[in-house]
């Protein structure tokens, strides 16, 4: 038997749905034939581990339905803090292992809330030689906005509340739901 630290799985009926599994995979598509009629043809997908893997996986299945023949790049950010608040600082645990120079780049996350994780994302890749870099987020959650930062692609306006699922998570549970859904936490 496993004994130690770790947390119970707590229920998912805690989480009060949003946008269900049928609403997020219809927008997926309408979002990857946005990408496909505004991008170039060979762009180098970055996804942001780890909340963006589910989105990622859906999107650019997609985008192969649109035509998109995409390469894949990885980093892992954190954005440091307490609880269901980060506090500005933004670090790679994770590094791309591909240089980026001269190439044409989605970047692909979660959820866009105070902006920071992208703002510092989009900095580091044009950094580094990117020719064009574009931001695509399933969520957008304006009402948190710290960094002036806007998507080129959105998938939905999102309340401000705390949402998991599809992804996103809560102390690392609740990214295998197929829905997003708001968990109640109450906000700072
Ligand atoms: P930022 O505040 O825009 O830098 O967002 C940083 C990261 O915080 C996102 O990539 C998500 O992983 C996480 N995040 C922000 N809001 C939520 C939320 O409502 N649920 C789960 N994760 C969130
Ligand atoms: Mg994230």
């Amino acid at each position: 038997m496993i004994m130690g630290t770790r947390l119970m799985a707590p229920p998912s009926s805690e989480v009060c749905t949003l946008f269900s599994e049928a609403e997020i995979s219809t927008r997926v598509d309408e979002i990857a034939r946005d990408v496909s009629s505004q991008s170039s043809a060979d762009i180098l997908v970055v996804a942001i581990l780890k909340g963006s893997f589910v989105f990622t996986a859906d999107l650019i299945r997609a985008l192969h339905r649109s035509g998109v023949r995409p390469q894949i790049e990885f980093i892992q950010l954190a954005s440091y803090g307490t609880g269901t608040d980060s506090q500005g600082y933004v670090e790679i645990i994770r590094d791309l292992t591909d240089p980026v120079e001269g190439r044409d780049v989605l970047v692909v996350d979660d959820i866009l809330d105070s902006g920071r994780t992208l703002w510092f994302a989009r900095e580091q890749l044009l950094n580094r030689g990117a020719h064009r870099v574009q931001l695509c987020v399933l969520l957008d959650k304006q009402a948190r906005r710290v960094q002036e930062i806007d998507a080129d692609f959105v998938g939905f306006e999102c309340p401000d509340e705390f949402v998991v699922g599809y992804g996103l998570d809560h102390a690392n549970f609740y990214r295998e739901l197929p829905y997003i859904g708001a968990l109640g936490i109450a906000k700072p």
